[in-house]
């Protein structure tokens, strides 16, 4: 059984003072629910007061990104081994990295690797645009996005990699993948690369979260299938009862 993993997106967003509020607030109601792995993903500058806050909760901290070099002349970068001095997660290859900051399945597998080597959780995120959904074209880009994500990689290092399905056109815009659509991805999609790539037992121990205007309402339909197995939460995940309502109905995933 592959234990459900719940992770909030804050993306650029929350004052410090706002942000250790959030995490007081989540704090009780979570440090109890311990058949899900939870963490939160606060901008960079907040990960060292947070992550004080956050030790000996169980609950994990992630970034939202790094750089794949150990050091060096790299100015407004920051590097795996920094990430890995707070955090025990990192987001990687996030679409509006891709589109806004040019990151390309190369560079996204080049920081897979690093995080790893550092020891860090990399949260590899997929996903079609709308442009390529109507086109038919979603097996498509996410069988290259995880396959070129993942190129390179032992079948132990895959194993450590948590994957993130996150379709663009769900991304912020109130419309979530339906459950099947999702499902459809997750078991259709995303696990037939990993299992091609790592073998079945790999394959059935990767978590697959699913990303895109999940919300309060719609996390227990999600969790209700059997290949999303968690969330990758953006917009819910900055008012904390919401986030601890999808936290709740990943623990109640049955
Ligand atoms: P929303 O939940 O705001 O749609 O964002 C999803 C996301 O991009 C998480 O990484």
């Amino acid at each position: 059984m592959r234990k459900p993993f719940v992770a909030g997106n804050w993306k650029m967003n929350k004052t410090g003072e706002e942000a250790r509020l959030l995490v007081a607030e989540l704090l009780p109601e979570l440090q109890s629910i311990t058949a899900v792995e939870r963490a939160v993903c606060p901008p960079f500058p907040y990960l060292v007061s947070l992550s004080n806050m956050l030790a000996g909760t169980g609950i994990g901290l992630g970034a939202q990104n790094m750089h794949w070099e150990a050091s060096g002349a790299f100015t407004g970068e920051v590097a795996p081994k920094m990430v890995a001095e707070f955090c025990q997660y990192v987001i990687l290859g996030h679409s509006e990295r891709r589109a806004y900051f040019f990151e390309t399945d190369e560079t996204v597998n080049k920081k897979v690797k690093a995080a790893l080597a550092v020891g860090l959780t990399p949260i590899l995120c997929v996903g079609e645009t709308l442009a390529e959904n109507e086109a038919g074209r979603t097996a498509e880009v996410v069988t290259r996005q995880t396959r070129l994500g993942l190129e390179g990689l032992t079948p132990e290092q895959a194993a450590r990699v948590v994957i993130a399905y996150e379709p663009v056109w769900a991304i912020g815009t109130g419309r979530a993948a339906t459950s099947e659509q999702a499902q459809a991805v997750h078991a259709g999609v995303v696990r037939p690369v990993l299992r091609e790539l790592f073998g079945e037992p790999v394959a059935q121990a990767i978590r697959i979260q699913y990303g895109g205007s999940v919300n309060a309402k719609n996390a227990a339909e999600l969790f209700s299938m059997p290949d999303i197995d968690g969330a990758l939460v953006g917009g819910a995940s900055l008012k904390a009862p919401d986030f601890i309502a999808i936290v709740k109905a990943a623990a109640a995933r049955g």
